[in-house]
């Protein structure tokens, strides 16, 4: 017979692999975050003519936010990993930024991304900000 013990530290042991497998697959940009960017922003930001130089269209934007300053601020980076409050990207489309208007402008202002993109977003800056 299996010693209760056994069954503890067994039950621990799978509860820890799981955290592990969670924690191993953290948001990424090519999966979760382009697919909004691409319908939200890609209009103004896609292409020779994007605004502020930021071309976020298909392919183009991981690498155009990763290791890129702010046009706008340029003390600031576009996309610091792990810290959404050092990201410019991340107050543009929170509508913290003091430079400038909210992301997704409109022609009558600006927008906010829903909060699940938003949440989306920041979890993947958070996460290390993974290709
Ligand atoms: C209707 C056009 C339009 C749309 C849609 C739009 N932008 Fe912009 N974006 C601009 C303009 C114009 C600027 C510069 C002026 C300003 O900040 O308001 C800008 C500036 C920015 C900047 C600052 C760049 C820098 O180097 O400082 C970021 C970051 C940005 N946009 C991200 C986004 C994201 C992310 C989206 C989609 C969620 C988006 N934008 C949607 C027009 C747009």
């Amino acid at each position: 017979m299996m010693r209760k013990e056994t069954i503890v530290i067994a039950l621990a042991v799978a509860s820890v692999a799981a955290l592990v497998v969670r924690a191993s697959t953290p948001p990424s940009y090519a999966k979760e975050v382009e697919p909004i960017f691409l319908k939200h922003c890609s209009d103004c930001h896609g292409g020779d003519n994007s605004k502020k130089g930021l071309d976020l269209s298909k392919d183009k934007g991981y690498a155009n936010l990763l290791q890129h300053k702010s046009q706008e601020e340029p003390l600031m980076q576009l996309v610091k990993a792990g810290d959404p409050a050092a990201s410019y990207l991340w107050l543009k489309v929170s509508h913290t930024a003091t430079e400038g208007r909210g992301m997704p402008r409109t022609i009558f202002g600006a927008k906010k991304l829903p909060q699940a993109q938003l949440d989306t977003v920041r979890d993947w800056i958070i996460q290390g900000a993974n290709p």
